[in-house]
């Protein structure tokens, strides 16, 4: 079977394929990365740190919506390049650092918000677990009590109906080794990550339809194919 260390490990050295992943990703993520600013408030967020933020879809899209913030994102060292030049060209490399590193090692400390999104499907629970947990690590050493962990990920709702992320969990399963999860797995993972303190009552179904998210004004409704934002205090 194929995982994801596998798969990273691989594109390091494949810079076309490389090239089609980053691109493939940064063109979801910035379908969804509206409803996510939808969704979730930043106001309170002084820094957000994108952990895995690929070449920053989704962090170009929160600085240009929230101008108070700054922005620390954080990928591996193959992808970290390309993403200082889409910064560049999306005008918001003056207020975003770009890291490279290794999530497994440790995550930069200092953020308000700990952003990982489409991090934890790449990954079995133990390596999922891991990341979260060194998230947790740098979030104890933050003076601030209301320090966020927000994962963005397809929840897989109860029941047989069709949904997205059943297909993109047999993609998982197959080229990752990783997994789509239910709201309860979810749950199970984060008090095992971030602790058995974790609270996470927050699932912010963002609003989106076939052709994209539709950003209502304060409702966020659960869209077809159900991207969730959730929210996690950590105390
Ligand atoms: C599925 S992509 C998600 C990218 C971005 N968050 C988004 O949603 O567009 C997974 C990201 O995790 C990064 N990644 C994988 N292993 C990593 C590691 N060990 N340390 C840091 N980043 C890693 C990859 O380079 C890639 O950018």
């Amino acid at each position: 079977m194929y995982t994801a260390k596998a798969l990273f490990a691989y594109l390091d050295h494949a810079a076309d394929a490389a090239a089609i992943f980053n691109d493939h990703q940064t063109n979801m993520t910035k379908q969804d990365a509206a409803a996510v600013v939808s969704a979730y408030d930043f106001r309170e967020c002084a820094r957000v740190v994108d952990v895995g933020g690929g070449h920053g879809a989704l962090t170009a899209a929160i600085l240009k919506a929230c101008p108070w913030t700054t922005a620390v994102l954080f990928d591996r060292p193959a992808v970290i390049e390309g993403t200082r030049e889409r910064l560049h060209a999306e005008g918001v490399i003056d207020r975003c650092t770009c890291i490279a590193g290794d999530f497994f090692d440790s995550v930069p400390e200092g953020g308000d918000a700990y952003v990982l999104k489409d991090i934890v499907h790449d990954w079995d629970d133990d390596r999922a677990m891991a990341i979260l947990r060194n998230c947790r690590r740098v979030m104890a050493h933050t003076p601030v009590t209301t320090t966020r962990v927000l994962v963005v990920e397809k929840v897989i709702p109860p029941g047989n109906a069709p949904f997205l992320g059943k297909l993109t969990d047999i993609t998982m399963l197959l080229v990752t080794g990783g997994r789509e999860r239910t709201a309860k797995e979810y749950e199970a993972l984060d008090r095992g990550g971030l602790g058995p303190d974790a609270n996470c009552p927050n699932h912010l179904p963002c609003k989106r339809d076939r052709g994209g998210p539709r950003v209502g004004k304060d409702v966020v409704t659960n869209g077809e194919d159900g991207e969730v934002a959730r929210r996690l205090p950590v105390r």
